[in-house]
């Protein structure tokens, strides 16, 4: 069935970085044509070189590849010392904190609050070019001031979410070897505070790598120090000079790591290096958002995610934009928040996950009417597929029918947007990811004979060329890299990247993102691992065997849906038992990943489907959590009659 689709505002059109499809084809067709040409011309156009660079692509040893080899540059004098000439007093960040608190940071502030953090890294704490550094961070611009401080005397950062438990934290530390952890004593959140430090202190055992905690005084609750580890960063920070010269980074230096959820049990470490990522996390920010000089924009993603990096940090302060930071929770006082912040701060571009809108739309149908949204231009979502209900409330209600949706696709390790619509050129459908941006080469590929699907047949979707973002390692597993992005697709002969993703051709040749094709579960849009799920419940010691999988959520988008045989088997006169089970392992999963892994749903079934040589059954668990019947062949199960119970038990 086609969709409906929208035409791009022409009056906005105009003035768009690409204005037409015409535009758009052109520049597709000279990535096709000239790879490395077009490439090239944009990283000598958009970055500023210490040292040019001797090549665009190295290819030699794929999929390890190197981008403008040879150059030289820091990331953080991209995002800071280039705009000072003509941008000094312009915003760079405009914080809100959750109590509504606002603050201003201008490009000079920036970069004397960076230079500062860089001194106080250095000189207090002996960090170096290389070193991992832990960012365990609300949000708050102390948190921007890390990441560039890192970037700027060539450290290693790897954030971790905020809503992490001290044992994620404990693994992401050690995986990494992070010698300094930069935290806060915690936030607020719905004008409460919370903490944050007493989570990195039990993540500190013995052995740790770690050897500062470095404190920023965000609500001033009572935290305990240990003596020569923690250090005040309000007190450090004082007398630090406001000077400290870039490291000169080469082109595929680390620039940092962001641990992500695979299919199997433990996070990987993506690895992003200097140049590649920064310069297409610029140039998503001109094409996609169509940021202009004057423009506010706001993302609301967390820092913790790959979203924050690169586009309320990197991206925006690259281009010289005004990115806006909030604390806060976007439901919080009410629905009105956010279109309250973008009516005082006349926002321009505004961000987010499908899930927010869904809750947005669920919470305040009419919310969005009490407020000046006219300084809107463009819209976007992340994360997620977005339904077509929500995607109209977002365009009717909120962008008034005159602001384009960009539905970008994109994921952690292609370090921004690979496949979205323009928001001057493409004609948009609802819940559609569109087409794949110049100098990307994204197609949907049979995953057995490598060859592009036509139209209305589901494949991979997969990356055929290396683009400049893209990752470039998983922290100290070479070989965890090649196989899980490489191993599975081969066109021509040559191991192509794919995304885990599987997607289909409209009519138009628009890709529509239809979700995982692995074992990863995408809960309010963030990644995770059901095998991560199933490590953390298999710790409770009455817990025999069990199985996660997603379940469809109505806000959520997927919501995380256990089954658990237990070792006392089942008995009804355990009721009560199981209810306190439930708790008790839900709190195992906060303490071990965090409260963004509770499960929705536990149920206690007395085996799990199992094939003869012992797989299991995920495809019939997943439909009996979606509330299907199973009409397949079961047959070949070792105990087929365990389908009609678990059934039973979950469908009635
Ligand atoms: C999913 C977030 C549909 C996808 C930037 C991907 C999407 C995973 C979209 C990456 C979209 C992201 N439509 N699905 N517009 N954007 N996804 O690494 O499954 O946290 O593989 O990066 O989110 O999640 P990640």
């Amino acid at each position: 069935m086609s969709k409906q689709i929208f035409q791009p505002n022409a009056e906005f059109a105009k003035n768009a970085n690409i204005g037409s499809m015409d535009e758009y084809n052109k520049l597709m067709n000279k990535s096709k044509d000239n790879y490395e040409g077009f490439w090239g011309e944009y990283a000598k156009e958009k970055l500023d070189w210490i040292k040019p660079f001797d090549s665009v692509l190295d290819e030699s040893n794929a999929p390890f590849v190197k981008w403008f080899d040879g150059g030289k540059l820091n990331v953080s004098a991209q995002c800071i010392d280039r705009h000072l000439d003509t941008r000094k007093n312009k915003a760079a960040i405009i914080f809100e904190g959750d109590r509504g608190d606002v603050q201003t940071i201008t490009y000079l502030d920036l970069y004397k609050n960076v230079n500062k953090f860089s001194n106080l890294l250095k000189e207090d704490f002996g960090v170096k070019k290389g070193d991992r550094v832990v960012i365990y961070m609300p949000m708050i611009p102390e948190a921007a001031y890390a990441m560039l401080a890192c970037a700027r005397i060539g450290a290693i950062h790897s954030i971790v979410f905020g809503g992490f438990s001290s044992e994620a934290l404990k693994d992401r530390i050690e995986d990494a070897e992070a010698k300094v952890v930069i935290t806060a004593d915690g936030a607020y959140r719905k004008t409460k505070p919370y903490m944050l430090k007493p989570v990195v202190d039990a993540a500190i055992t013995e052995g740790s790598p770690v050897e500062k905690v470095l404190v920023v005084e965000r609500n001033n609750e009572e935290v305990t120090w240990v003596a020569g580890r923690d250090y005040s960063y309000n007190e450090l920070i004082k007398n630090k000079s406001t000077h400290c010269r870039y490291e000169e980074m080469d082109s595929e230096d680390p620039l940092f790591l962001l641990y992500t959820s695979g299919s199997t049990g433990k996070p990987k470490g993506v690895q992003h290096n200097s140049a590649g990522y920064i310069l297409w996390a610029q140039m998503t920010m001109e094409w996609v958002f169509d940021v202009k000089e004057n423009d506010t924009y706001w993302c609301t993603a967390d820092v913790g995610w790959i979203t924050g990096h690169t586009y309320i940090v990197y991206g925006p302060l690259a281009m010289g934009a005004t990115t806006v930071m909030f604390e806060g929770v976007i439901t919080y006082p009410d629905a009105g928040r956010p279109w309250a912040m973008v009516e005082n701060h006349r926002i321009n571009q505004f961000y987010t996950a499908p899930t927010a809108i869904r809750v947005l739309h669920k919470m305040g149908e009419d919310t969005p009417k009490k407020y000046d949204l006219s300084s809107l231009k463009v819209l976007g979502t992340v994360g997620e597929p977005i339904d077509p209900p929500a995607w109209k409330w977002y365009y009717e209600e909120v962008g008034s029918s005159k602001c384009a949706i960009v539905d970008t696709y994109w994921q952690t390790e292609t370090g921004g947007h690979i496949v979205s619509p323009l928001p001057g050129a493409t004609p948009i459908k609802p819940a559609c990811a569109t087409l794949p941006l110049p100098g990307i080469m994204a197609e949907i590929l049979d995953p057995e004979t490598g060859e592009k699907v036509t139209e209305g047949e589901s494949g991979y979707m997969c990356i055929t060329k290396p683009w400049p973002s893209q990752i470039r390692g998983v922290w100290g597993d070479e070989e965890r890299y090649v196989k899980s992005y490489f191993g599975d697709v081969t066109k021509d002969g040559k191991a192509v990247y794919f995304t885990g993703d599987g997607a289909n051709y409209d009519e138009d040749g628009y890709i529509t993102i239809t979700g995982r094709t692995d074992d990863v579960i995408n809960v309010s849009g963030h990644r995770m691992g059901t095998a991560e799920v199933e490590a953390a419940l298999k710790k409770e010691s009455e817990v025999a065997e069990v199985a996660v999988v997603g379940k469809p959520h109505e806000l959520k988008g997927e919501g995380i849906f256990a089954y658990v045989v237990l070792k006392h088997g089942l008995d009804d006169s355990r009721f009560e038992d199981d209810v306190a089970m439930m708790k008790n392992l839900n709190g195992i999963i906060k303490k071990e990943i965090g409260a963004i892994a509770v499960c929705d749903d536990i149920v206690f079934i007395p085996g799990l489907p199992k094939t003869r040589s012992g797989k299991i059954m995920r495809r019939i668990l997943r439909a009996i959590a979606k509330g299907e019947k199973i009409t397949q062949d079961i047959s070949t199960l070792e105990d087929p009659s365990v389908v009609a119970t678990i059934e039973k038990m979950v469908n009635g």
